[in-house]
């Protein structure tokens, strides 16, 4: 396709392929971005956002959201607050813990976290921003990113503004998810403002959002120019999108997965997650993927609903086999014989804000 896509670097952390698996609440645990770094082609992974109040508050679920297995490394805690010497303790909290990069969230839209100052809302806040990335960069020796949005107000968009401050600070890559804090998830990213940054700053640039394929990635590589692409969404659909993205970059055949290894993707998370946490937490979890994972498969709607109705393990695997038995033999799939009701589904969480417990 085309050559000009390479690796690059966050100081001493080459990003190879430069591909980013994009932090999602509630979505990218330890366990999801271990089944995706193991699909091939993921050159960075992201904790969730993981809250300063919960770390420095000794929080045990925000510890433990900072566990990362060697194998996923480069590897960023990304973190979120309002105050300046929590976010430089929870700072010095994950370089302690090994991480390469410590991320800070400038994006979160949730209300909770806005309200502290934290998210988004350092957007509108050049002051408390510059407080936080000053006092950061002087406790700890990793790299320090960030990752923003557009702007706070739809009719404010300051992103380029933003990027220039980070980077007076000391930042060393800058991602962008070009919507505002007001747009939340609405409407189509602005992926011109990712070249206006690249075009403005010197540290690395990578760009978010509504990346789902391979030809969207080189259109937005064309396009702005930036180091790096983000992948989040599309990833919870297609676990082999990084994977395929750098089959391309390498003029390789696309990896197309088989029934059989989407399978048994699904039987490994599910493992991954009954190693992790309590049954019905994996099985809720196995829901949101099983949700995403079969949309626009065949069938794949009754089988959403079918995981959806499962209360158990045994359930939940049995399934998966039937449908999979279903897609192999070419018979079509009923679910457990109900009626079609395919309205109803695990919920997709569409923002930070559903996971936000510790603010
Ligand atoms: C469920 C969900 C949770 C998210 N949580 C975070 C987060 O914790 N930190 C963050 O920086 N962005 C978060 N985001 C934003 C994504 O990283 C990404 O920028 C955005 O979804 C656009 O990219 P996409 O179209 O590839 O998903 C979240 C998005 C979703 C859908």
């Amino acid at each position: 396709m085309e050559t000009a896509i390479k690796p690059f670097s966050i100081r001493d952390v080459e990003i190879n392929p430069p591909l980013i698996l994009s932090p999602m609440a509630g979505v990218t645990d330890i366990s999801f971005r271990r089944l995706l770094k193991r699909r091939g082609g993921v050159g960075l992974t992201v904790s969730e956002f993981i809250s300063v109040e919960g770390l420095t508050r000794n929080n045990p679920k925000s510890k433990r959201q900072m566990r990362f297995f060697e194998e996923e490394r480069p590897f960023a805690v990304q973190i979120f607050g309002g105050q300046a010497e929590r976010m430089a303790m929870a700072a010095e909290m994950a370089e302690e813990v090994g991480a390469d990069i410590l991320d800070v969230n400038c994006g979160c839209p949730a209300p909770k976290v806005v309200k502290h100052g934290g998210g988004s809302g350092l957007l509108r806040d050049y002051t408390r921003l510059e407080a936080i990335l000053k006092e950061i960069k002087k406790r700890i020796r990793i790299p320090l990113t960030i990752k923003i949005r557009a702007g706070y107000y739809d009719n404010n968009i300051n992103a380029v503004e933003t990027a220039k401050l980070a980077e007076a600070c000391g930042v060393e890559h800058i991602a962008l998810h070009g919507r505002t804090k007001e747009q939340g998830y609405k409407g189509l990213a602005n992926w011109d403002l990712v070249r206006q940054i690249k075009e403005t700053v010197s540290v690395p640039v990578s760009g978010s959002g509504d990346v789902v394929n391979v030809e969207g990635a080189f259109a937005r590589w064309r396009e702005t120019r930036c180091d790096g692409i983000l992948i989040g969404r599309g990833a919870m659909a297609n676990p082999w999108i990084f994977r395929q993205v750098e089959d391309a970059i390498h003029g390789r055949e696309i990896f197309q997965p088989s029934l059989e290894e989407k399978r048994a993707v699904l039987h490994e998370y599910f493992d991954m997650l009954r190693e992790d946490m309590p049954e019905m937490a994996a099985i809720g979890k196995m829901k949101q993927l099983a949700g995403q994972f079969t949309r626009g498969l065949k069938g794949g709607a009754l089988f959403r609903q079918a995981v959806y109705h499962s209360h158990s393990v045994d359930e939940v695997l049995n399934r998966i086999s039937e449908y999979f038995e279903a897609m192999e033999a070419g018979r079509p799939y009923y679910g457990e014989g109900r009626p079609a009701d395919v309205g109803e589904e695990a919920p997709v969480l569409d923002s930070c804000e559903a996971a936000t417990v510790n603010s």
